[in-house]
């Protein structure tokens, strides 16, 4: 019998298992068809260069909010967990890794009932504040002005302030800028002096208020538009700084808040924000689990998440109508996923795991600035550690790079890099009724003259088979990093950090001036053409 098999020449297997096949049950024929890999095209338009992408658009959100602050990167001077001032070593360093260009803070809804000198001065003298929007903790005030401004330092980053318009005032604004950024011999000036600074920081970006539609103060559009332009006229330059105002755009997709900003008080801001949360179900009040979903969240995740390029490109149509030279900077300086908080955790602390699905997100979020990078100036993940899509989460002494950090630091290639026009040709990827694109991709060069390509691959059941042309360059080699998993939901814990990391992407043939890419199902990889 034996013999029998061995001498079945190779028609005679293609046969028997067609055979089989039609035999199998549904099923089973179903998923033989579902692991073929589709095929699409790609051409990278390199002598078509287009904008610069502005690298703060690789910027993050620190609010203090759950263990974002406290725990997550302050654990103050006398703690065994090895720090520089308070400032967690570990985490400095892992974001020191991702080139992060700036951090918004303190907040979020936090920021408009947050008085700047409650942070500064001796630590022991500084009052309690109950943090009416986050759980109704404790708010010491150990982490303010200075530490945020020593944290930037240490990571490298710009600091970009959200002022309290909620129930702040004119005056804070004019204080607090004065404080931060004199270098004259004013009193406030020689109060940072006396409080351990003596030269004044940099301050380039300044935003008035935080979702005044909502948390911020439950505005209209015109009475936040005169605020913007009361407060923002107390936000001055000092000693060669120049600060850029920031004013706060409406819920998602309320076109008409923007219209109404950019006509009344257009003329004053040099940024609008953007909010963009991506909730798998839509509903806020059951959003969606972060680690227990299979292909229907799935798929429903990145359909919602690619809406982002959507509300983009409708805020910014109205914005070119009253700023068609683009001197406005779009700012997205909140966005990413937010799902149920983890049965037993802090409801009000916003913890949530992060998982490969995270990691595509983020990927299509990045590439969707970038093919808007001419009108988005800045962008700001929500947010940095142990709060909703996080890059780090920490448990005491122990520290984990999510998924999401992952693609920060693939992608941080892109950043100041000129956008090279990608066109794709590639078969949607369906669930259901529904249809989404199955690959997402942009390019870049950098300053070195450097191409990098960035493609996701949304469809968690089949690989991809790419015919890559670049126009304008003959690519000899090309080295490059792929993240992928087993499995939609794999994530990162404490005990396995690395379930889910780069590895390096070996499978591409370059064929005369094709490059074949195989890109594995549900993956993120950035290429360098050489
Ligand atoms: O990021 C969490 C919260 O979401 C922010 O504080 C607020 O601005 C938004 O609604």
């Amino acid at each position: 019998m034996r013999g029998v098999w061995i001498s079945l020449n190779s028609r005679c297997w293609l046969s028997l298992f067609v055979f089989a096949l039609m035999a199998a049950p549904l099923s089973l024929r179903v998923l033989a068809q579902t692991t073929e890999p589709f095929k699409a095209d790609l051409v990278i338009r390199a002598d078509q260069p287009q904008f610069t992408i502005n690298r703060n658009i690789y910027g993050q959100f620190a609010e203090h909010l759950g263990r974002d602050i406290y725990d997550g990167l302050w654990v103050g001077e006398n703690s065994p967990i090895p720090n520089t001032r308070g400032i967690r070593n570990d985490v400095v360093a892992a974001l020191k890794r991702l080139n992060v260009p700036i951090v918004r803070w303190p907040g979020g809804c936090f920021a408009d009932e947050y008085h700047w000198r409650d942070g500064i001065g001796p630590r022991d003298k500084r009052p309690q504040r109950l943090n009416t929007w986050w759980g109704g903790v404790i708010e010491t005030n150990a982490f303010g002005t200075h530490e945020f401004m020593d944290f930037c330092e240490l990571i490298g980053a710009e600091p970009y302030i959200a002022g309290n318009v909620g129930n702040g005032t004119p005056q804070e604004f004019l204080e607090w800028v004065e404080y931060m950024t004199s270098d004259s011999d004013s009193t406030l000036a020689n109060l940072r002096r006396q409080n351990g600074r003596e030269k004044p920081w940099k301050v380039k970006y300044f935003a008035v208020g935080n979702e005044p539609w909502g948390c911020g103060g439950n505005m209209r559009a015109e009475y936040y538009a005169d605020l913007f332009r009361r407060y923002g006229t107390f936000i001055k330059s000092y000693s060669g700084n120049t600060v850029q105002r920031v004013a706060s755009g409406g819920p998602p997709s309320d076109y008409n808040w923007t219209e109404t900003l950019m006509n009344l008080a257009g003329r004053q801001m040099q940024g609008y924000s953007l909010h963009y949360y991506t909730l798998p179900t839509g509903n806020w009040d059951k959003k969606g689990s972060a680690t227990e979903f299979g292909e229907a969240e799935w798929h429903k995740t990145l359909e919602r998440t690619l809406r982002m390029d959507e509300l983009i490109g409708k805020h910014t149509a109205v914005m070119d109508k009253h700023d068609p030279q683009k001197r406005v900077g779009l700012i997205v300086d909140e966005w990413g996923t937010w799902y149920d908080a983890a049965p037993g955790k802090d409801q009000g602390a916003l913890y949530q795991q992060n998982s490969l699905r995270d990691a595509i997100a983020a990927a299509i979020n990045l590439n969707i600035f970038q093919k808007h990078a001419d009108r988005v100036q800045m962008a700001n993940i929500a947010q940095m550690i142990n709060v909703l899509q996080a890059m780090i989460l920490t448990d005491k002494e122990k520290i984990l790079l999510t998924p999401t950090y992952h693609v920060f630091e693939m992608y941080k290639v892109h950043q100041g890099a000129t956008l090279i026009p990608t066109e794709l040709t590639a078969p949607d990827y369906k669930f259901g009724q529904d249809s989404i694109p199955s690959l997402h991709a942009s390019a870049s060069r950098d300053a070195a003259g450097r191409l990098h390509l960035s493609i996701v691959n949304l469809d968690p059941n089949h690989a991809a088979q790419v015919t890559t042309k670049i126009m304008g360059m003959s690519a000899k080699n090309v080295t490059g990093r792929v993240l992928t998993a087993p499995v939609m939901n794999a994530i990162n814990t404490f005990d396995k950090p690395e379930t889910v990391k780069p590895a390096p992407f070996t499978s591409f043939k370059i064929e005369g001036d094709q490059i074949m890419l195989t890109l594995p199902s549900k993956s993120v990889v950035v290429l360098e053409f050489q």
